[in-house]
């Protein structure tokens, strides 16, 4: 593709790129921000490296570009940043956050755009984050099971997380949560959602928050969904992204499942995570 302004190197076949070449800590020009704009639709999930010392008011200064900022309704944020939420697993920690295939927010009548999220401190080895891109799964159905899908809607809940069961809404010494009351909102999406910007379907269910198909019991749904959530996450639609401190990723929820790999025993792994609030799927 023709950037003007950045180099982009691609992370993996289905999605995926690391850009070079633009600076979040110093303002941006009109042509570096419609590159990387381009750049994050092409590619689903991009990596700014070397972005060490971002401010969190710089942060938010970028993800302004893309829209409005999210208030996390259980998780507390950042001290004096209520649109920043601090990502943090300290050594004697278990439980990570994000550590399930799951899509921003998808569990709001208007889920998350995409997620911009910094790595403050990462661990020696492990914390890599795995990204799958559910336009290419999408693209890889058959015309039967696409259309078979097509008028359906998935209903997204928080329950399983945030619930008084969930594991997001379980103590852990690093980050704190509120715990969903008891009678927690559910949203129908449609379980193929057409992306407001590309114009590209992609699947539209996830693991975490999708609880049921629309009109169907939790049995009924549960081995179109179980299938679906495994096609899913297949190798070929997957890229995996190695860390490094200073690293800001950006990903487009719209169309893309994410999973903190929670492989880093005793080590700690601190990052700030904005997002960006997005439209109502259609
Ligand atoms: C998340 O936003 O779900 C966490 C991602 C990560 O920590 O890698």
């Amino acid at each position: 593709m023709g950037y003007k302004s950045i180099e982009v190197r691609k992370l993996a076949g289905a999605l995926g790129a690391e850009i070079f070449g633009a600076d979040l800590r110093a303002d941006i020009d009109n042509e570096t921000m419609d590159d990387i704009h381009q750049a994050f639709l092409d590619h689903q999930v991009i990596v700014l490296r070397g972005q060490t010392g971002l401010s969190p008011e710089r942060q938010k200064a970028f993800a302004r570009h893309f829209g409005s900022f999210n208030i996390h309704p259980y998780v507390k944020p950042m001290e004096g940043h209520p649109e920043i939420l601090e990502i943090i697993k300290e050594p004697e920690d278990k439980l990570n956050f994000g550590g399930g295939w799951h899509s921003d927010m998808s569990f709001l009548e208007e889920p998350a755009l995409g997620s911009v999220l910094h790595a403050v401190d990462v661990p020696e080895w492990g914390g890599d984050t795995l990204f799958a891109s559910q336009t290419a799964a999408y693209e890889a159905l058959s015309d039967g099971m696409k259309a078979m899908l097509e008028p359906l809607k998935g209903v997204h809940s928080a329950a399983r997380e945030y619930g008084a069961k969930g594991l997001s809404a379980q103590s852990r010494k690093s980050m704190q949560s509120e715990r969903a009351a008891d009678e927690v909102p559910e949203y129908d999406h449609p379980v193929i959602r057409t992306h407001p910007e590309t114009g590209r379907k992609g699947l539209y269910v996830n693991p975490a928050f999708t609880v049921r198909i629309a009109g169907m019991t939790s049995r009924e749904s549960k081995p179109l969904l179980n299938f679906l959530f495994e096609h899913s996450r297949e190798e070929r639609f997957t890229c995996r992204l190695r860390w490094n401190a200073g690293d800001v990723a950006f990903w487009d929820n719209r169309c893309v499942w994410h999973y903190a790999l929670n492989d880093y025993p005793g080590q700690r792994r601190h990052m700030r995570r904005v997002t960006i609030n997005g439209d109502r799927p259609h």
